[in-house]
C-alpha cells in the first residue's frame, strides 16, 4: 500500500477540497494561527487559575493528591463546556482554516490531560488504547482539531497508523452503543460504570507503520475520526495538555460523505449531542 499523503502543511485553498483530502485519509498539522493561540491563551489561563496555589499546572500532578489533582481537571473542563467563549474559539479555528464556522456542528471541546506514568493507573487504561473514534459511533464524516496548548516533543503527544485507514482491523467496536454508554460512562465522568465499553484494537499493531508528531504551542493537527491512533504513554515529569473538538460538516454528512467505514460495529450516534449551527447559544457548548 503506498503512504497516505501526509501534508502535515497549509490545507488546499478550497474548503472543501481540504474536506475532501482529510476524508481520504490526509493529516495537517496547520501552522499556529491569531485564533488558534488567543483559544490556548484562554485555556492557560483556566489552567493557571486552577492549579495557581501549587504552581505550574503542568507539574500540579505531583503536588496534589491524585483525587483532588482530577476534580480541579475535572472544574476546568466545566468552565470550557459552559462558557461560550471557548465554542466560540472554537469556530475561530475553523473560519482561520478556511473553514465555515457556520456548516459545522462542534462536540464539546475536550481538555486532554495526559499524566507523567499515567500508564501505570489501571483505571485509565483506556486513555492509551488504539482507537478510530467512530467505532464510538461518531459520524464517518466527524474531523477532529488537536490544538497543541504547549511545545511537546514526538514522545509525548499521539501516534497514528496511516496504512490501517482503509484497511479492517480487528477490534471490540461491536459493544458500544452510544445511548448505553452515555447513561454508563459518558466524557471524563469520575463515576463511570466499571462495564462501560472503551472499544479498541484486539490485534497487535506490528506490522502497520506507526507515524508521530512533534508540535508547538497554537499548531492544530486536523484528521478524519476515522483514523486509527493512539495516546503515547510517556515518562517525561510533567503533565501533557492539549484540547480537541471534533467538527462535523452537516451538508457532507447528509450528503453520505466522509471517510471510509471499513470495520465499525458501534451502534447510535454522537451526534445528537453536538451544538448544531441553529442551536448554538451562550453557554451551550455542553
Ligand atoms: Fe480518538
Amino acid at each position: 500500500m503506498s503512504p497516505l499523503p501526509l501534508a502535515f502543511a497549509m490545507p488546499p485553498a478550497p474548503p472543501t477540497d481540504f474536506r475532501r483530502a482529510l476524508y481520504a485519509g490526509a493529516l495537517f498539522k496547520l501552522a499556529p494561527s491569531e485564533a488558534s493561540l488567543r483559544l490556548a491563551h484562554e485555556v492557560h489561563e483556566v489552567l493557571a487559575e486552577a492549579f495557581r496555589d501549587v504552581g505550574d499546572p503542568r507539574e500540579a500532578q505531583f503536588r496534589l493528591p491524585a483525587g483532588e489533582h482530577l476534580e480541579r481537571l475535572g472544574r476546568v473542563r466545566q468552565v470550557l463546556g459552559r462558557e461560550a467563549r471557548f465554542l466560540e474559539g472554537a469556530r475561530a479555528v475553523l473560519a482561520a482554516a478556511g473553514q465555515e464556522p457556520g456548516a459545522y456542528a462542534l462536540d464539546t471541546l475536550r481538555l486532554r490531560g495526559i499524566l507523567d506514568r499515567g500508564q501505570e493507573i489501571a483505571a485509565a487504561a483506556p486513555v492509551y488504547f488504539a482507537h478510530r473514534d467512530t467505532w464510538y459511533a461518531n459520524p464517518r464524516a466527524q474531523l477532529n482539531w488537536w490544538l497543541a496548548l504547549h511545545d511537546a516533543p514526538e514522545e509525548e503527544t499521539f501516534t497514528f497508523f496511516p496504512e490501517a485507514f482503509e484497511r479492517p482491523v480487528p477490534n471490540s467496536s461491536s459493544t458500544f452503543d452510544y445511548a448505553t454508554w452515555r447513561a454508563q460512562a459518558g466524557w471524563q465522568n469520575p463515576r463511570r460504570a466499571a462495564s462501560a465499553a472503551y472499544p479498541t484494537s484486539l490485534v497487535p499493531l506490528d506490522g502497520f507503520q506507526e507515524r508521530g508528531f512533534a508540535c508547538r504551542t497554537g499548531e492544530v493537527l486536523v484528521f478524519s475520526g476515522a483514523h486509527l491512533h493512539r495516546t503515547r504513554p510517556h515518562t517525561s515529569g510533567r503533565t501533557r495538555f492539549s484540547l480537541d473538538f471534533r467538527a462535523v460538516h452537516l451538508e457532507d454528512h447528509h450528503r453520505g460523505l466522509g471517510a471510509p467505514d471499513v470495520d465499525n460495529r458501534s451502534t447510535g450516534s454522537t451526534l445528537e449531542d453536538y451544538v448544531h449551527p441553529a442551536t448554538a447559544r451562550a453557554g451551550g457548548a455542553a
